[in-house]
């Protein structure tokens, strides 16, 4: 039987990516969960900003360090989150927001 090796490992590709993807996927609910109780009342539920704050969906990839930057110290009339918020979940509200960017 040559060919059951192969399928294995087949096999086996696609459990690690499915549950990569279900890993992913948590992320981003978790992200969701976390922005609609700290940050959707001023940057708009869904992530629908009203325009009178700044756009999240409007963050490139290229910007979790300013992501990271504003949202533990705070900018302007946004409170810091530094001690409010873990670092996991900074990182899963970034993983909520890129899933929604306008520019992927
Ligand atoms: C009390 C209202 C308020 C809440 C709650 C709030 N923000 Fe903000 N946020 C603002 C305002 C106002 C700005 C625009 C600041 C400026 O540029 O003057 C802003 C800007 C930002 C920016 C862009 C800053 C930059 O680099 O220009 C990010 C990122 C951000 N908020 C993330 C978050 C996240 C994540 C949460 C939830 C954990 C959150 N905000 C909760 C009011 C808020």
């Amino acid at each position: 039987m040559k060919i059951f090796p192969a399928l294995t490992s087949l096999a086996l590709g696609a459990f690690i990516s499915t549950s990569a993807a279900a890993d992913d996927a948590a992320m981003i609910e978790a992200g969701a969960e976390t922005f609609s109780t700290y940050c959707a009342t001023c940057h708009g539920n869904n992530l629908e900003s009203s325009g009178q704050t700044f756009d999240l969906r409007k963050l490139r990839a290229s910007e979790r360090g300013r992501f990271q930057n504003s949202v533990t110290k705070g900018k302007n009339q946004m409170p810091p989150w530094q001690g409010v918020l873990s670092e996991d979940e900074i990182e899963s509200v970034w993983r909520y927001i890129r899933a929604n960017a306008y520019e992927k």
